[in-house]
């Protein structure tokens, strides 16, 4: 595996925008029109979703999959869904040969978030590990926090956990938090014992050091 490079951005701290726009987002209702492919994959999560009497655990940008095979396994009770738009990385997903309690499923999240909370979704815990930081300053409102879709991740519930190995990234994830929420924040970093994804496990063997910060709305 190719060593993963230190994020490098024009960006030294939280962004001077970040509390105005997460505040513009939440007062503004966020209408973008929601795409057929995605309401067509979301009848699909729907039906998983109504199936399953128990927990339900989303896993949003799973990539190849691997970290929803993970979950799956360490909650056996509860079904997880992995999300991702991009067809080739799920299509990666053979390695892992996912347990009756998971599927991934190809949509975009900014719809389907939106098509969730429509449908009246609770999770019991939502993961986005390693979201593409786009770290380059003008690019804040690319980052999940500094997007529109953002108060949605409110409305899913359940516990929310991000790890990003951009310090910043976690920063401004917390600092966009507590204007969702007044509920404890926790900020960590860590050093995962077992990898759960591709990316965290070349983080680590790049000696990158990791952040994880969760919040239970
Ligand atoms: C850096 S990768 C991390 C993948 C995986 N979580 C991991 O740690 O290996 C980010 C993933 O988010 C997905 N992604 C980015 N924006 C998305 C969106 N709007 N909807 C669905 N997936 C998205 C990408 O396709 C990609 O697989």
């Amino acid at each position: 595996m190719q060593p993963s490079r230190i994020i490098s951005s024009n960006q030294h701290d939280v962004h001077p925008d970040l509390e105005r726009l997460v505040s513009k987002h939440l007062q503004t209702p966020f209408h973008k029109p929601i795409s057929e492919l995605n309401k067509e994959a979301f009848v699909l999560a729907n039906d998983l979703y109504k199936r399953h009497q128990g927990n339900f655990i989303l896993d949003s940008g799973c990539g190849v999959g691997e970290s929803s095979y993970h979950i799956a396994k360490l909650y056996p009770d509860a079904f997880v869904l992995g999300v991702d738009q991009s067809e080739h990385r799920l299509q990666i997903n053979s390695e892992w040969d996912l347990p009756d309690n998971a599927q991934l499923i190809q949509a975009n999240l900014i719809d389907f978030w939106r098509l969730a909370v429509e449908s009246n979704w609770l999770v019991k815990h939502h993961f986005l590990l390693y979201p593409n930081p786009w770290p380059k300053k003008k690019h804040l409102q690319r980052r999940w926090h500094g997007h529109a879709v953002f108060p949605f991740l409110k409305e899913l519930g359940g516990t929310l956990e991000l790890r990003t190995n951009w310090k910043i990234y976690a920063d401004e994830f917390k600092t966009a938090l507590s204007l969702l929420s007044k509920n404890e924040c926790y900020f960590e970093q860590f050093e995962p014992l077992n990898p759960i994804t591709p990316f965290e496990r070349k983080y680590q063997l790049s000696n990158q050091k990791l952040y994880r910060v969760t919040l239970s709305f």
